[in-house]
């Protein structure tokens, strides 16, 4: 949802700004652009689309320079477009400003403006702020002053820095809502959306507070707290490699993180698990307070959700704790109603999302406790959340989420069993049979994504069509969102998820030879009524995709194709099956041509409402 970068320092400015953006394009890729000091020139360079169009201009027309600020844009005020590009400027062109967030209350300021004789060019939010900055220049306030008064001006959340001709090689920056870093390398300073954007040159970094503003010089870093008293620098070593934000020798990063998947759960096995006992390290709660919690409340959006309506069936399942789901936009405004025995648990890859985030602020405010399954520890939850639970799945690029969705389920599972185990709730055998199961799914997943030729071909046939349905039961009914999710997000085919249940009472109405139904039935309680499903469909002449226990004779003869899982027990069977539909999604996408890392009009990071 829009990233920027900044930077001060002897390397070539252009190369790091562009690099920089590039490990920023999750957040958005409608337009790039770039302002740069070159002594006290600004210079800017703009491009609609991907930030290889923006590479391809600086290519015909360089930039030169030793302090610039730069942008990706995803756009919410304006269409994509070059006007509407950041970085945005004042009437002189002396000042540049780039902007994550939205300004609230912008369109009282551009009047304000445009009445003190200001021309605005563009149709986005972020133009009030180097004109605001402008005239508090001219009304005699140094650059540093302007940038105060205009950050008082500001509502919204934002996370902005800005250069002016007046204040060379100087980078002014302010965070309030959206997250911002600032990083350092060797006698240089960076600022940025995301750490990935630093990696390549950055040892060490700041993670900006809300309201904290400041700037950065070739001599270091100031900061002030939003009462405009300096704060200490608190470095935090930069533990990310290039190879961890790169996509190595995969086509893209998100089939690079669908095969990343063993490892994660390798990775998170051995921090939860020894030979009987569950581990939390990073959970503030205490056990007494854990035997308590009488009532769960998720909220989270997209996979993020889906992996929580996974999570609420292993609560009631393993910890006998009742819980619901909802949306975060739709949980935060219908008055969610709280006892003293709930706790809010807000899902979320990011940290970031401004629904999730509103959401966790209103539990808060309504003085309910908050748990949060985060794989950013770093970010705006982090710290408002009452407790946190690390979801380990390493860094997430790719818009699509896949390894983190798989890492949030098996942190739920955990987590309801770690509850059960304090209520002493599972029998003993039953207990160490499941956890053998979950040490075998690393290998049963490396054994799925070995079965990728037989998904390219379904893939093949899929391509062609418009329409498709998903339909699950019990635990895998979230697998058919998520899989229908998958699907139209990167491949843009209409795809519906639905529980097995519901499908007479409304969806089989959609189904023809042109429409391939996706049967989720691994071995289970719900396999026979799943069959009901796949006959119900058949005899309407959609086409059967099954996913299905190994071996099973039976659906694979009434299937037009199949994809085998391994042997697992029901519960688990949604960790497994999320491998085949992520293959699946993936390669139909790649079969239509798809940009599968950058799909149109998404972002990874929405950090707006
Ligand atoms: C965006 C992403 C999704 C993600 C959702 C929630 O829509 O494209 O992949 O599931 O945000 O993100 P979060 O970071 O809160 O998990």
């Amino acid at each position: 949802m829009c990233g920027i970068v900044g930077y001060i320092g002897s390397k070539s400015i252009e190369s790091v700004l562009l690099v920089g953006l590039q490990k920023l394009e999750y957040r958005g890729y409608d337009s790039a652009g770039m302002a740069v000091l070159n002594g006290d020139e600004l210079v800017t360079r703009k491009a609609v689309g991907k930030i290889a169009e923006l590479e391809k201009l600086l290519k015909s027309s360089p930039l030169i320079g030793n302090a610039g600020i730069a942008h990706t844009r995803w756009a919410t005020h304006g269409e994509p477009s070059t006007i509407n590009a950041h970085p945005h400027l004042n009437n002189q062109k002396d000042i540049a400003v780039v902007h994550n967030g939205i300004f609230e209350n912008y369109a009282k300021l551009r009047a304000e403006l445009v009445d003190d004789g200001y021309v605005f060019v563009s149709e986005t939010d972020t133009e009030v702020a180097p004109h605001l900055m402008d005239k508090y220049m001219h009304e005699g306030f140094s650059s540093e002053e302007a940038f105060v008064r205009m950050l008082k001006r500001l509502e919204g959340q934002y996370a902005l820095a800005a250069i002016s001709e007046k204040a060379e090689r100087k980078i002014f920056f302010a965070r309030k809502g959206s997250p911002l870093i600032i990083a350092r390398g060797n006698n240089e300073y960076l600022l940025a959306s995301d750490i990935p954007a630093v990696v390549p040159i950055a040892h060490e970094a700041i993670y900006l507070e809300n309201d904290q503003w400041g700037y950065i010089t070739p001599a270091g870093v100031t900061i002030f707290n939003g009462n405009g008293e300096k704060v200490e620098p608190a470095w935090q070593a930069v533990s990310l490699s290039v190879e961890d934000v790169d996509k190595g020798d995969f086509e893209y990063l998100m089939l690079k993180e669908i095969y990343e998947q063993p490892d994660v759960f390798e990775r998170v096995l051995k921090t939860r698990l020894d030979d009987t006992f569950i581990h939390f390290p990073e959970l503030k709660f205490n056990k007494d307070y854990l035997a308590r919690i009488g009532r769960i409340l998720i909220q989270a959006c997209g996979t993020s959700l889906n992996a929580g309506m996974i999570g609420r069936m292993y609560l009631e399942q393993f910890a006998h704790i009742s819980a619901e789901t909802d949306y975060s936009s739709e949980w935060r405004y219908r008055n969610p109603l709280a006892s003293g025995d709930s706790l809010v648990v807000g899902i979320s890859q990011s940290g970031e999302t401004a629904d999730t985030l509103a959401g966790v602020r209103e539990a808060k405010a309504k003085f309910m406790r908050v748990l949060s399954f985060l794989n950013n520890v770093n970010s705006t939850m982090a710290r408002e959340s009452d407790a946190l639970i690390e979801l380990m799945a390493g860094t997430e690029i790719g818009v699509a989420s896949t390894k983190a969705f798989t890492a949030q389920v098996l942190n739920l599972l955990f987590f309801s069993l770690y509850v059960g185990s304090i209520k002493w709730l599972l029998p003993a055998e039953e207990r160490r049979e499941l956890l053998d199961e979950i040490r075998a799914l690393p290998d049963k997943m490396r054994q799925i994504l070995k079965s990728h030729e037989r998904i390219k071909e379904i893939a093949e046939f899929l391509k062609d069509k418009n329409d498709t349905i998903f339909l699950g039961r019990t635990y895998n009914y979230p697998s058919a969102l998520e899989g229908a999710l998958k699907l139209k997000e990167i491949s843009y085919i209409h795809a519906s998820g639905y529980a097995g249940g519901e499908f007479k009472h409304g969806p089989l109405a959609l189904v023809s030879d042109n429409v391939p139904v996706v049967i989720i039935a691994p071995q289970g309680d719900i396999r026979a009524k799943m069959i009901s499903n796949l006959k119900e469909a058949q005899s309407r002449k959609g086409t059967i995709i099954s996913i299905i226990t190994e071996g099973d004779e039976e659906i694979k003869k009434e299937s037009d194709f199949y994809i085998e899982i391994p042997k697992c027990a029901e519960s688990l069977s949604p960790l497994l099956v999320a491998v085949p539909l992520q293959l699946l999604a993936y390669y139909t996408a790649i079969a239509r041509g798809c940009d599968v890392d950058r799909p149109r009009n998404l972002a990874k990071s929405v950090t707006v409402e």
